[in-house]
């Protein structure tokens, strides 16, 4: 089957509906386009776990809190439809912003807790935009299971959590985060970097793996926490945003390995803002 285009909220609900009385199971993975290979990864992950996948192509304004970022996201529609084609993906759902957000607009999903700290600190409103729009993706798609990846692994939380609180019937399936043969997280932003940023930026995950590594055989957290941030500044980033282990589950901070934590870095190069993070099991 070819990949079909569609635009409007109505217009998803039929096809969806036509489905659901065939008894098919629908998946949906939300992005923001500008498709790289870690897109690919949670789009092949959504085809094992459903009959039909819909993908999701957004620029979400609302989530941005600075207008040149927005300005400067990549618009890659074109591209972007002929790799899901290429990977039969059934539907890509393209709505504009007078579709998603109508005249008169007025609610916003807010998620405590796990929004706070990290990246909700240094971008205020931005996990309200991500709450606000995946709410609406997935009362609009109805899907049985939606695909996120790891990367972004606080979105991730905020969306467990808004999916539980409000009774979504979605099943949230985590997408490993995919990595270049040098270990940098795959992301649309990387190819902003200046080639010697480019070349530094595998630093940042080789600093935490090792760091997971320590806190896993009971190295002190602190003291492990503070010689990370000191290689990856000393690798050539001008600032880390924040460096934290957290509970893999509520995101609370942790002063003790006690169960699956995460440990989540944001880190600047070449005035691109790079964040990963990697699982850290207790000793
Ligand atoms: O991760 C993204 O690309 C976006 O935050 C999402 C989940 C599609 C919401 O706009």
């Amino acid at each position: 089957m070819s990949l079909e285009i569609v635009r409007s909220v109505a217009a998803l609900r039929a096809r969806v509906a036509g489905w659901r009385k065939e008894g098919i199971r629908v998946g949906v993975v939300p992005t923001m386009g500008a498709l790289h290979e870690g897109h690919m990864s949670l789009v092949r992950l959504a085809q094992s776990h459903a009959d039909r996948v819909i993908v999701t192509l957004f620029v979400n304004p609302t989530q941005f809190n600075n207008k040149d970022d927005l300005a400067a996201y990549p618009r890659t529609e074109h591209e972007d439809a002929a790799k899901l084609a290429a990977l039969d993906v059934d539907i890509l759902y393209a709505p504009d912003a007078a579709e998603m957000y109508p005249n008169g607009f007025s609610t916003t999903v807010s998620v405590k807790g796990v929004s706070e700290g990290l990246c909700g600190a240094f971008r205020p409103g931005h996990f309200d935009g991500v709450a606000t729009v995946v709410t609406k993706l997935l009362l609009q798609s109805g899907a049985d299971c939606a695909v996120f990846g790891e990367k972004d692994f606080q979105q991730l939380s905020v969306i467990r959590r808004l999916v539980a609180d409000l009774d979504i019937p979605v099943e949230i399936i985590p997408g490993p985060t995919v990595r270049e043969t040098d270990g940098l997280a795959m992301s649309s932003r990387n190819v902003r970097l200046t080639p010697d940023g480019r070349a530094a930026a595998p630093a940042l995950a080789a600093a935490l793996f090792e760091a997971a590594t320590k806190l896993r055989t009971g190295a002190p957290i602190a003291p492990t926490i503070a010689a990370t941030r000191d290689a990856i500044l000393a690798a050539g980033f001008t600032e880390v945003e924040y460096l934290e282990l957290r509970d893999a589950i509520s995101l609370a901070p942790v002063d003790a390995l006690t169960g699956p934590a995460r440990l989540l870095v944001a880190a600047w190069r070449d005035g691109v803002r790079l964040i990963d993070n990697v699982q850290v099991d207790r000793p």
